[in-house]
């Protein structure tokens, strides 16, 4: 086996509290223990396809505390990538790069989607591990992902400060959480901080259901409400036009099947847009008591990463470097209780992690009375 002695770093998909610590691990840990250098790739596969690397021997110290990525991310996909206009493949000037920087290794910073791109890359030859982070905290065969703690901390926090205005105004205040595809944000923040009403894409809910609830509410002495809802919740024709969509792209094979498909996606998408505050407004009509809508939007993405997250970021980060030094690729880091453990890519690439409609996130909920809308 012929030792690693030149690693490349690349964040990818939605930036993520933690993704400094985690770039911070697995270089110190390389550079430390293995005496290997480390090089940055700028925006994602983007600046791995166009060559746009940085040296990050000088750059890891005084970078765990710092949010957002010091390498810049973007969602650009090495196979459909936009060049001047055109959607074009750029595998091949991946591929490039990567000898002409005499890689031994590419450790890839992101969730499902850029797992998903990775393995492409394992196929085309090269040593690639990725990390997973993201804020949805819906990636699959790993316990935990780094961002989804601080993103809790923040969405929790301001789901409390919300109860003392809604309380002191006798509103319903609907607080709409970030999370299109997966709720465990939303039902982490939504448990937490005591929401009266958590909506999530994996449950789709009725407006009448989620109205009675709080007139009963009113009827038992309380005249507000707190609705913490994931972007992606909805009623049951939105999860449906939703998963046939979703089927139709995983079902497309040629590149005329797969465009169309991913213009359906949109456009179910699109049609969802300003869900929350069409909802808020429909339970304002149901209820009689006045509503207000709070986006909590980017801020729950940005800032300083949490202790847990810094934790979570650093034990993969250290391990991914372990991986490295032994020759094992084609895998993700994941976190399994208080240690860690490599997960084939294939069994990672393009898969989510839902909320099961009996985790106990759930049921604890439904115990202390919340109302699901289903
Ligand atoms: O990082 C995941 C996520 O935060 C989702 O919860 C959210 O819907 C999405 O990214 C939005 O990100 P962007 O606007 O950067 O595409």
């Amino acid at each position: 086996m012929k030792r690693a002695r030149r690693i490349g770093i690349l964040t990818a998909g939605g930036d993520s509290p933690g993704l400094n610590a985690a770039i911070r691990g697995i270089g110190k840990a390389a550079m430390g223990n293995y005496g290997m250098q480390v090089v940055g790739f700028r925006d994602g596969f983007r600046g791995l396809a166009e060559d746009r690397s940085v040296r990050l021997d000088r750059r890891l110290s005084g970078i765990l505390t710092v949010g957002g990525t010091i390498l810049g991310t973007s969602r650009d996909k090495p196979h459909r990538m936009l060049v001047d206009g055109e959607v074009m493949d750029m595998t091949g000037a991946v591929v490039s790069t990567y000898e002409r920087h005499r890689l031994d290794a590419l450790v890839c910073l992101g969730g499902g989607g850029t797992a998903k791109n990775a393995l492409r890359l394992v196929r085309a030859g090269l040593n690639v591990i990725t990390l997973p982070k993201t804020i949805d905290n819906d990636v699959v065969m790993t316990d935990a992902t780094f961002g989804f703690a601080t993103a809790l901390d923040v969405a929790t926090d301001a789901i409390d400060r919300l109860h003392s205005t809604a309380h002191s105004h006798h509103r319903i205040i609907v607080c709409e959480i970030m999370g299109h595809r997966a709720g465990w944000l939303t039902l982490g923040a939504g448990l937490a901080g005591g929401a009266d009403v958590i909506l999530i894409p994996e449950i789709p809910y009725s407006v009448e259901s989620i109205a009675e609830a709080i007139r009963r509410r009113v009827r038992s002495g309380s005249n507000f409400s707190i609705v913490a809802v994931a972007e992606g919740a909805g009623e049951p024709s939105h999860a449906e036009a939703f998963r046939q969509a979703e089927a139709r792209k995983r079902a497309a094979s040629t590149p005329e099947e797969i465009q169309a498909a991913v213009a359906g996606l949109a456009a179910v998408e699109a049609a969802h847009e300003g869900n929350t505050l069409r909802l808020a407004a429909h339970l304002e009509a149901l209820t009689g008591l006045e509503s207000r809508v709070t986006i909590l939007g980017y801020v729950q993405r940005g800032g300083t990463p949490s202790p847990a997250d810094r934790l979570l970021a650093t034990r993969l980060g250290s391990s991914g470097a372990d991986l490295i030094a032994q020759g094992v690729f084609g895998v993700m880091v994941a976190a399994r209780g208080e240690g860690t453990e490599p997960v084939p890519l294939d069994q990672v690439a393009g898969k989510r992690k839902p909320v099961p409609r009996d985790h106990s996130w759930v049921l604890a909920a439904q115990h202390v009375g919340t109302c699901f809308g289903d």
